[in-house]
């Protein structure tokens, strides 16, 4: 009988015990990778639950500065805002939008106030202001770009001036970087940092943030004219590009997790500050999956979040990302 060849390369050899997994481990996990997500309603001392994210809830005033203040606790260095609009505020022009007193405007000077070490991120967008539920302004059924990038730039200027640190366009209309970033530096906000949305795609991921929002029902169509089609890689490289050039200081690939790919590509490409956004959906099917008892929600979680590490990336929006600051510091 032949004797059995050993194996050329025991890969077993380096999985034997914690201490040698964790000598070649290639990637990890920190709290400096989290920007945590949160949603604003009007009211005091209100926090709402949002049904289709199971631990998630719009908070008020008073207690998105309580937010910020456990983030900042937490080592969490970012937390962005998107504010649920009552639909009487919605209208066809957009105009809340650029209101200094909105509820996100007036958000981001009450957490600057409190915590100013923590980096506040804005939505640009118009959909939470719209009527018609869009995230560009919409005449005869169309919507217009370039009428739509002058109504965020007087958006994006409220916000930088009520003290944001960072802006996040996430309208995918063209143009719109350049358009911003010349605005700060007209305005005195050279500072204030874009992280674009630069490959966002038109995905059905995104249901439950328009639940949270209260776009759901303001919405009719789809947003296919602007955001991105689930079949393209190469459009993304070119989109990023251009935000680049365009002056955005980061940039996004949107949603995570079925979209790493892209993540990894952008990050070999440009080499810039590359963020995934494991928006709403993803956050609902781990929740679903480990409230049914069918999955391990704290494992599934943490191996969520690495992936986006794996892929390239510097850092997720995610609405875990307390939890996981929790599981960070204890040493996961
Ligand atoms: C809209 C916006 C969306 C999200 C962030 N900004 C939804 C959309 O494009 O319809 C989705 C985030 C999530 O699903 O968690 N400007």
């Amino acid at each position: 009988m032949q004797p059995v060849a050993a194996p050329s390369h025991r890969f077993r050899r380096l999985k034997r015990s914690v201490a040698l997994r964790s000598m070649v481990q290639e990637n990890t996990l920190s709290l400096g990778d989290l920007i945590w997500p949160v949603f604003l309603c009007d009211g005091v001392n209100t926090r709402q639950p949002v049904a289709s994210m199971p631990g998630v809830e719009r908070l008020s005033l008073d207690q998105v500065v309580k937010a910020a203040e456990e983030a900042a606790g937490l080592g969490i260095p970012a937390i962005c805002l998107f504010p649920y609009t009552d639909p009487s505020v919605k209208t066809v022009g957009c105009e809340e939008a650029w209101n200094p007193d909105n509820l996100t405007n007036r958000a981001i000077r009450a957490i600057k106030a409190a915590v100013p070490e923590i980096a506040v991120m804005t939505d640009v967008a118009l959909d939470p202001y719209n009527a018609l539920g869009h995230d560009g302004l919409v005449v005869d059924g169309v919507i217009l770009n370039d009428e739509t990038v002058e109504a965020l730039v007087k958006m994006a200027l409220v916000q930088a001036e009520a003290g944001a640190d960072i802006l996040g366009p996430s309208d995918m209309m063209d143009g719109r970087i350049g358009a911003m970033r010349a605005a700060l530096e007209g305005a005195g906000h050279q500072g204030v940092a874009i992280l674009s949305y630069a490959a966002k795609y038109a995905s059905a991921f995104y249901g439950p943030f328009r639940d949270a929002v209260g776009a759901t029902g303001a919405l009719k169509g789809d947003k296919k004219t602007y955001q991105m089609n689930p079949a393209n890689a190469e459009e993304a490289l070119r989109l990023v590009e251009r935000d680049l050039r365009e002056g955005a200081d980061m940039v996004m690939v949107k949603p995570g997790m079925p979209y790493l790919d892209i993540c990894r590509r952008v990050k070999d490409a440009f080499g810039a500050p590359t963020f995934a956004y494991q928006v709403s959906g993803e956050y609902a099917m781990i929740m679903a999956a480990a409230q049914n008892g069918w999955i391990d929600g704290d494992k599934a979680m943490i191996e969520s979040l690495m992936a986006f590490k794996r892929a390239g990336c510097d850092g997720v929006l995610t609405y875990f990302a307390p939890r996981a600051a929790r599981m960070i510091r204890a040493g996961l």
